[in-house]
């Protein structure tokens, strides 16, 4: 199979996380017989380094073209970095976000995995995490308080700031689709995380949320307030199984449920629309304080690069290659510093990537 895939290293930690996935699908291809076609592209502040904005519609159109997107991590220091004295839309999120807009990537995946392998890792007392978990999270991305109408307006001279959180049924409707498909090859149950309590948003949340479950009659649903989700999360995490829920609340519950598995530096995310097209990037940022010292985790990113085996390009085997590798790293002891407990081997960002590269092809 030949894959035309377009890179994003992005800024911070992203060039060495995006370097060890691209040698390891370079790897999947040669043991599997597959061409990956991979070109790199800027975005966020390498991009306003380059071209003096975070996102160009070049870069918009090469991406489009391409099957998929496989990105790093953009950002930089938001208190020093020069980036973040320029206005907010000319930022390198505004880049992420512009993206995600442009290639109309509304569902976004991101599973959060308690590796048996890395249990000692987990925050959680071994009571609590018991036989480990699996949750994904169903973050809707491209509407809400991300995306409503922003703005800082002066009155009677004080300053007064507004952003908008609006939500459409049909918005709902296929982000809630997306939710009950995955359930239904998963455990089969679906928790739709809301502030129905406060919120119109959330009403009409769920209410479309209802009325989609009454065509997936074999998936169970239930309904909890976002604050309570943050709680549950910590206090059993195994009752879960698809979170679905809106922009804001996914990607501050992505965040904490990525902390339960016992670190950030493991999560992939897939971004994906309507189509096979995918943007897959690890759920953590460019970690700019560690950026160029070979200590960042790239598991995160390869393991992106294996969900867009499965997802975009339907190879389950060599996803489940990539899978099964990173699982035998971990269990011969290997560890970046992000995962690092006593007793085991501590290496960097390219030994654990060439490490994985090498279980592939054995
Ligand atoms: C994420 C990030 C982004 C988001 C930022 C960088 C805009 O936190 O992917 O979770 O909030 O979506
Ligand atoms: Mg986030």
């Amino acid at each position: 199979m030949k894959c035309n895939i377009v890179c994003i290293p992005g800024d911070g930690i992203g060039p060495e996380i995006v370097t060890q996935a691209k040698n390891v699908l370079e790897t999947v291809g040669r043991v599997f017989g597959h061409t990956f076609e991979m070109q790199d592209v800027l975005m966020g502040g390498a991009s306003i380094d380059a071209y003096g904005e975070p996102l160009t519609d070049e870069t918009i159109e090469i991406a489009k073209a391409a099957d998929a997107v496989l990105m790093g991590s953009i950002g930089g220091n938001t208190a020093t970095s020069p980036w973040y004295k320029l206005p907010p839309q000319k930022r390198p999120e505004a880049g992420l976000l512009r993206i995600r807009k442009a290639l109309n990537l509304f569902a976004n995946l991101r599973p959060a995995v308690l590796y048996e392998e890395l249990a000692e890792a987990c925050p959680l007392k071994a009571e609590v995490r018991g036989g480990g978990f699996d949750i994904m999270i169903m973050r809707e991305l491209t509407g809400g308080l991300y995306f409503g109408k922003r703005e800082t307006v002066t009155e009677n001279g004080k300053r007064k700031a507004i952003d908008t959180l609006t939500y459409s049924e049909d918005e709902i409707r296929r982000i809630a689709i997306k939710g009950f498909e995955i359930a239904r090859k998963r455990k089969g149950k679906v928790t739709s995380v809301d502030k129905a309590n406060v919120l119109d948003s959330s009403r009409l949340w769920r209410s479309v949320v209802e009325e989609v479950a009454k065509s997936y009659p074999d998936v169970t649903l239930e309904h909890m307030l976002v604050d309570n989700c943050a709680m549950q999360l910590v206090r059993d995490p195994k009752q879960f199984d698809v979170i679905l829920t809106e922009n804001m609340f996914g990607d501050i519950l992505s965040d904490e449920a990525s902390m339960v598995t016992g670190s950030i530096g493991m999560l992939a995310s897939a971004s994906l629309n309507d189509t096979k097209f995918g943007l897959y990037e690890p759920s953590h940022g460019s970690a700019p304080d560690i950026a160029g010292k070979d200590i960042a985790n790239p598991i995160a990113t390869i393991l992106s690069a294996s969900m867009m085996l499965r997802y975009t390009f339907d190879l389950d085997k060599e996803a489940d290659a990539i899978e099964q590798a990173v699982h035998d790293v971990l269990k011969a002891g290997y560890r970046t510093a992000d995962i690092m407990s006593e007793g085991f081997n501590q290496i960097g960002c390219k030994e654990i990537g060439r490490l994985i590269c090498e279980k592939i092809r054995s």
